[in-house]
């Protein structure tokens, strides 16, 4: 089989996830699995969509032999932007095997798998399970004890290792049908999933902390363009300073890689606001393993 790794992850949880899976397959040392990992941010999927296009094609050829892992973190309850954009150019019918996994920071793990089972559904894959695992809120980089704090542990790295070696069996031993029930991938609350039908990363930018950019002083920005490199969307502009377009999907790897402290963001009452909704939540923080057949 042909697998695929596809993921975005700005601040590097999902990626630890997705290598985890690839090296899985590779350490399976047969050649039954051939395996390709890809970081959409890394490709710059928006400014150079061409780079996309030989990967889509290699998921059209390999057909119902390919196996295809498509990883997000959850942002207020979804899958970013980029995954749905790439869930969205999926060839159709390949009868393509889709496991949907994601990284949530300790809040809410939303609606994300389900979104993304019925968006791939919709062009023909059959679903094979999905993968939810807790990891550091990645607003909460200055806080002492963010939300998700040393998550995914050895333990949850090894329940995600036996989870692929089951799911690798029951590959052999059943066949998926694309009209399998995706009901697993529902998030059991229905609050939850109330509460996340009426907002998404775009209705909530208005509460995202603001951004300054010092244009002098000793933390003035240099142009040096550190944080377009880093940015997953290519949403920040030079104008000369850099300048946030509506791609931007709030991440703040800008604010928190700049090399000169030039972009400030207060984030110290969203840290208070994310603990508090963490505790009215309640969500469990165990891995959420799901095996459909
Ligand atoms: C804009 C934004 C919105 C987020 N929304 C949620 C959320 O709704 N629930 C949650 O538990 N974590 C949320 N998080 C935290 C991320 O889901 C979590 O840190 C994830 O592991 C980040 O993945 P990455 O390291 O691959 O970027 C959010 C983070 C950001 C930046
Ligand atoms: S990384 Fe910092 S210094 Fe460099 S261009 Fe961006 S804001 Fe300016
Ligand atoms: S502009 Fe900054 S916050 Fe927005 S997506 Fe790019 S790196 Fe993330």
């Amino acid at each position: 089989m042909k697998v695929f790794v596809v993921y975005s992850s700005p601040a590097g949880s999902t990626a630890r996830i997705a290598r985890r899976i690839a090296d899985f397959f590779r350490k399976g040392g047969t050649e039954e699995f051939s395996v390709s990992l890809y970081d959409l941010g890394a490709l710059k999927f928006y400014n150079e969509g061409n780079k996309i296009s030989p990967l889509l094609k290699e998921i059209d050829a390999a057909g119902e032999n390919g196996l295809l892992f498509l990883g997000s973190p959850v942002y207020v309850g979804h899958a970013v932007p980029p995954v749905n954009n790439f869930i969205d150019l999926l060839p159709s019918d390949t009868g393509t095997v889709f496991v949907p996994f994601v990284t949530w920071g300790g809040v809410s793990s939303g609606v994300a798998l389900q979104e993304m089972a019925e968006g791939a559904l919709s062009h023909g894959v059959r679903v094979g399970g999905g993968i939810s695992m807790v990891a550091p809120h990645s607003h909460m980089w200055r806080d002492d004890n963010p939300l998700g704090k040393a998550r995914p542990n050895k333990n949850d790295m090894e329940m995600l290792d036996r989870w692929l070696f089951d799911f690798v069996h029951r590959l052999a031993t059943s066949a998926l049908s694309p009209e399998s029930s995706i009901e697993a991938l529902i998030h059991p609350d229905p609050a939850v999933r109330d509460s996340f039908s009426r907002v998404d990363l775009a209705s909530a930018a208005g509460e995202m902390p603001d951004r300054t950019v010092r244009t002098e002083g000793e933390n003035a920005c240099t142009h040096c363009r550190s944080c377009y490199a880093v940015c997953p969307t290519s949403a920040i502009q030079f104008a000369p300073h850099p300048v946030f377009t509506d791609r931007c999907i709030y991440c703040f790897n800008c604010v928190k890689l700049c090399p000169n402290g030039s972009i400030v963001a207060d984030l110290v009452s969203k840290e208070r606001f994310l603990h508090k909704t963490s505790l009215l939540r309640n969500e469990p923080a165990s891995p959420r393993l799901v095996l459909l057949s």
